[in-house]
């Protein structure tokens, strides 16, 4: 992950507003490796080598939480084969990327449930989020065994084990027993593939999120692709329920 500067200045130029936390639901491998007559395992491979290429130009414009969305509470449905994929090129990407990651001041976390997941890859999973976390420079959360409702049943799970009174709790109480606790909500969610929903992500933290969905396989996400959607995203009027401000 080298850092020398790869944008052109007209493109950085035009771009005035960079978001701090975006979310990418990477959807599409699928039907990218359908494209070429590959198998689905190989567009989820081409997918986790964009990821790495979108954590460089990620890191480069600035952007200081990326969260992605690499496998869903639901995914354990998928043929076994696909799924026992997805969970070695998890522990895959930690083996490969993780010196590069820690040198490039990225901080690794992990957000969704280790229910059945092997205690190896949760052992990587802790062992990758504890040698980066005094990083600051990027924190990376990756979604992998993650439902937003399923985050929700486990803060309610945790507020409830806490013996707190009803009244106690407000907005903020939630917030701060999500997988997410402390991190700012996400800016702008980014879904690949076409497809027009959120799919169980981050559901309270995408409450006031600014939407953006590319008809672009992940696998070709690039870096034009990243940019189209930030300068549309900084030309997004942002109320979050209140008026355009110059309604006064
Ligand atoms: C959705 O495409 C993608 C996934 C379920 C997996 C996403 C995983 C990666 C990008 C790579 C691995 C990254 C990590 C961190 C393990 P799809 O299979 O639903 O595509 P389709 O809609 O075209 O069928």
């Amino acid at each position: 992950m080298a850092r020398t500067s790869s944008f052109a200045p007209l493109e950085q130029g035009e771009l005035k507003v960079v978001p701090t936390h975006v979310a990418i639901i990477m959807d599409g491998n699928g039907r990218w490796a359908r494209a070429r007559g590959v198998p689905r395992v190989a567009g989820h491979r081409a997918g986790a080598r964009n990821l790495r290429r979108v954590l460089r130009d990620v890191i480069e414009l600035g952007i200081k939480v990326l969260t992605v969305y690499a496998f869903s509470t639901e995914n354990w449905r998928r043929p076994e084969r696909e799924v026992r994929a997805l969970l070695s090129l998890f522990g895959r990407m930690i083996d490969n990327e993780l010196d590069e990651l820690k040198r490039n001041g990225v901080r690794i976390r992990h957000v969704g449930r280790t229910e059945r997941l092997s205690p190896q890859l949760v052992k990587k999973i802790r062992y990758a989020e504890q040698v980066t976390q005094e990083n600051d420079r990027l924190i990376l959360n990756v979604a992998f065994n993650y439902g937003g409702r399923a985050e929700l049943v486990d803060a309610v799970r945790r507020i409830v084990a806490e013996g707190l009174a009803p009244e106690q709790i407000d907005e903020q109480t939630i917030a701060e027993h999500l997988y997410t606790a402390g991190m700012p909500d996400p800016d702008l969610i980014i879904r690949t593939g076409g497809e027009m929903r959120l799919s169980n992500f981050l559901l309270w933290q995408g409450a006031y999120a600014e939407f953006y969905v590319t008809p672009t396989f992940w696998p070709d996400f690039d870096r034009e692709e990243l940019l189209k959607a930030l300068l549309d995203y900084q030309n997004r009027q942002r109320r979050f329920g209140g008026l355009p401000s110059q309604q006064g």
